[in-house]
């Protein structure tokens, strides 16, 4: 028997169903762990807009922080405990005390993270850490809290580079701001000027060949007496003094390199400081931080500038503790703006170790699928791109 449809009852069956399953798959979609599917495009990819809560945890250097933020950029909580006074009067990090007080702090830290969000461990989706660069021994105590959880309680755990995390601080103060940018990362450790091409694509385009921009600020503040960490101090002593007084001098390499290099200027202030000594002459401490300053941030800017131009981006973004210089934020700015760059930094709690940004990074590696294995180990000399 030949069974024929018209073509009426044929369009209207098909609405019909089209119709039930669009019914049904809205229902498993809103009603099934309040999941929502879209596309974004600036992650080019699907994502789920269940919110993700992410704790975060840092632990490479002296601080022992950890945070709970929500969808990348909204920041719940972010606990911060420094160990700057234990370290204070050894003029620097002493790895084995850092790590101590680590394994003293992490757990308490966690906790106090979860209470300030109002949130008990099952509301956590994600466990981000910072697995390198860093100390090794320092790292271990975060990265161990943070796989322990991960494992006891099953859920995924993303291992984050610590300077991935600085640039992702941006990304919690400028919630408008997207790859593609340049970023100068400037911290104790650290120097590099980063395309960030996507949330999780980087290609270093310059670095320091010696000491770190705030190895150098340390290291000067200590040679005139100013103490520990020098970044702060130098930055005020520095708004009292003339940073023409002092001509000290700015490495730039041929070829049209982006590297830095501060050790020729660090040897040219103790060599000032040690001739003045010698004459039984004063110096004076604002006038030298203020010249020392200057030869610093000059070459910053200058290098970060032509970065960008390089890269053809109209956004510039600065990350890690030195990122808190005034001199630094104001001369970027000035000079970006006059060649139509907008210039974007974290506020200062967010420039200097902190686990919100650990937890920011985290998230979006999460979101491109990013997840570590539970045999991760801390890297401590982990380049920025290595996964
Ligand atoms: O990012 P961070 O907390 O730790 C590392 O990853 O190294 O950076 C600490 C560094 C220290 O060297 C400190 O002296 C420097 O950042 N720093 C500053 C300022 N605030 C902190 N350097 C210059 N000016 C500042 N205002
Ligand atoms: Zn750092």
């Amino acid at each position: 028997m030949n069974i024929s449809i018209s073509p009426i009852y044929d369009m209207g069956h098909k609405a019909s169903c089209f119709l039930l399953c669009l019914f049904i798959n809205m229902i498993l979609i809103i009603g099934y762990n309040k999941v929502i599917i879209k596309y974004d495009q600036a992650m080019g990819r699907c994502v789920d807009l269940k919110d993700i809560n992410i704790l975060g945890i840092e632990t490479s250097c002296d601080e022992t922080s950890a945070s709970v933020v929500r969808n990348g950029r909204e920041v719940l909580s972010n606990v911060i405990s420094s160990q700057i006074s234990l370290h204070q009067k050894y003029g620097g990090v002493v790895p084995e005390i850092a790590s101590r007080k680590h394994v003293e702090l992490v757990m308490p830290v966690i906790n106090q993270a979860l209470e300030e969000a109002s949130m008990d461990i099952d509301g956590i989706d994600v466990i981000g850490v910072t697995y390198g660069p860093g100390l090794v021994g320092a790292l271990l105590v975060g990265l161990s809290a943070g796989k322990g959880m991960a494992f006891a309680l099953n859920k995924p755990l993303v291992g984050v580079h610590h300077i991935e995390g600085h640039i992702a601080a941006n990304y919690i103060e400028h919630k408008e701001l997207e790859p593609p940018f340049v970023c100068l990362v400037a911290s104790g450790g650290h120097s590099h000027i980063v395309f960030i091409e996507d949330y999780d694509k980087f290609d270093i385009m310059g670095q320091t060949r010696d000491d770190a921009a705030g190895e150098a600020f340390d290291k000067i503040a200590r040679a005139i007496g100013l103490g520990y960490p020098g970044g702060p101090l130098i930055d005020k002593a520095a708004a009292k003094g003339n940073s023409k007084a002092i001509e000290f001098p700015r490495v730039r390499f041929d070829g049209g390199s982006l590297d830095f290099s501060f050790s020729g200027l660090k040897t040219a202030v103790l060599n000032y400081l040690n001739n003045l000594e010698q004459k039984g002459e004063k110096y004076n401490i604002e006038d030298i931080s203020a010249s020392f300053q200057q030869a610093v941030v000059d070459v910053l800017v200058d290098n970060t500038l032509r970065a960008a131009k390089i890269r053809g981006v109209r956004n510039i973004a600065l990350a890690g503790g030195v990122a808190s210089n005034s001199c630094l934020r104001s001369l970027l700015k000035e000079r970006a703006s006059k060649e139509g760059l907008c210039v974007y930094y974290p506020k200062p709690v967010l420039c200097t170790d902190n686990a919100a940004m650990i937890a920011c990074a985290a998230y979006f590696q999460y979101m491109k699928g990013n997840i570590s294995d539970l045999n991760l180990n801390a890297v401590p000399g982990l380049r920025l791109g290595e996964r």
